[in-house]
């Protein structure tokens, strides 16, 4: 068997692959430097262009680019109506983001539990949390993979809640053939660039429904309305007069980043087609360990992965997945873990979130590990990712 690297073996590799990375090539530092030479940095066509861009990608009636996917969630809560003494559903196998936007307005999140084989959000557990108080769900396509729309939209009619998709990781993916953007009542995407798309930072809203979208472009800039028929008073002293309607917040893009964007979305499609065959490429590697468990997917969603996450199966293993994790580290394989229950950490404690609330949610968190993911990626990149992992497995296999 191979010694591993750190026992002093030799590495798989020289130089170190990460979980995720860009991909920014000549036409996207283009798209950049002519809007830096233009008029607009910000609040200009670039923004407009690419708002438009995302809703015909997606098919959604409205997008609202805002400045991070953090931002959008808070835009969203606030365009559905959430507040003081409100409960809001969501999952706790994301980033924070998806909870704190709940907090953000005064409302509590209420963690549902996932399910065991795909880990997104278990419409049975959605429905035993649901109480008066709550009135909307922030169901999260995690790692990509869409949420069961079917049964989730049927939860929200039936108890009068909104449906907002943290789709944050899953621009591209649809469901039935539907764009993610087109199918809650609030979609919202992020634009790091560990995403598929990225301007850098950023983020949009999108729905089809005109009132929340009126909404959600008030409040991403302050509030604030230059059109007549929204003013409450809308005397006229001149060109200058705007009014502020309702408090809103500056969570505008600049055109810089949406210059970068409109270019992304034009590799969109080719990214996810490389992103599919990687997928391909460890589900078929990784079929051959039963020592590793790979995230089930389920038909109607066609997958713009995001993340690739092992689970290591800890009882066919000698090692803990720490152990794992620092001798995938030692070949130069870098993985993270994504996530960390939401409500472990130590505010959400101190709130008075109770470990165990959701135990397929831990017993998940204890074995995963996101193992490098991103269209950059040569074959080589995976085949070393594949080898790695096969020879750590070898090396702790019981
Ligand atoms: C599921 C999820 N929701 C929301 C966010 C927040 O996005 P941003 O970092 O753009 O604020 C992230 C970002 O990591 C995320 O992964």
């Amino acid at each position: 068997m191979e010694k591993l690297a750190i026992n002093g073996g030799t590495l798989v590799r020289d130089t170190k692959i990460y979980y995720g990375k860009q991909w920014i090539d000549e036409q996207d530092i283009q798209a950049v430097a002519d809007t830096l030479r233009s008029d607009y940095v910000t609040c200009g066509p670039k923004t407009q262009e690419f708002e438009r861009a995302l809703e015909q990608y997606t098919g959604a009636k409205h997008a609202v680019a805002v400045s991070n996917g953090t931002a959008a969630l808070h835009c969203a809560c606030i365009a559905a109506g959430i507040g003081e003494g409100d409960e809001v559903i969501t999952t706790p196998l994301t980033f924070a983001a998806s909870a704190n936007c709940a907090l953000y307005c005064g409302a509590r999140p209420v963690f549902a539990d996932v399910e065991m084989d795909t880990y997104n959000i278990d419409p049975e557990s959605i429905e035993a949390k649901i109480t008066d108080r709550t009135k909307a769900i922030v169901a999260v396509d995690f790692t990509g993979q869409a949420v069961k729309h079917k049964k989730i939209r049927e939860i929200c009619d039936r108890h009068h809640l909104v449906f907002i998709e943290d789709a944050a990781h899953a621009i591209a993916t649809t469901y039935d053939g539907v764009q993610v953007g087109n199918l809650a009542d609030i979609t919202t995407f992020s634009f790091h660039p560990v995403k598929t798309i990225t301007g850098g930072e950023g983020g949009a809203v999108l729905t089809n429904d005109d009132a929340l979208y009126q909404k959600i472009n008030l409040v991403h800039t302050h509030g604030i309305t230059h059109d007549p028929i929204l003013m409450e008073e809308p005397v006229h002293e001149g060109p200058w007069y705007y009014e502020q309607i309702m408090l809103g917040y500056n969570y505008r893009i600049t055109d810089i980043q949406a210059a970068l964007l409109c270019s992304q979305l034009k590799k969109l499609d080719a990214f996810k087609a490389r992103r599919k065959q990687i997928v391909q490429m460890y589900d078929e590697a990784f079929a051959k360990l039963p020592e590793i468990i790979v995230q089930k997917e389920i038909p109607e969603s066609d997958t713009c992965r995001h993340l690739y996450i092992i689970r290591l199966d800890l009882e066919k293993l000698s090692c803990t997945r720490r152990e794992f994790f620092d001798a995938m580290s030692a070949e130069n394989v870098q993985c993270q873990i994504h996530y960390v229950p939401v409500y472990w950490f130590p505010y959400y404690q101190k709130l008075g979130y109770e470990k165990g609330i959701c135990p397929v949610a831990e017993e998940i968190y204890k074995g995963i590990m996101s193992i490098p993911l991103y269209p950059k990626m040569t074959d080589k990149d995976v085949q070393d990712v594949i080898q790695t992992v096969t020879k750590v497995v070898g090396n702790y296999r019981r």
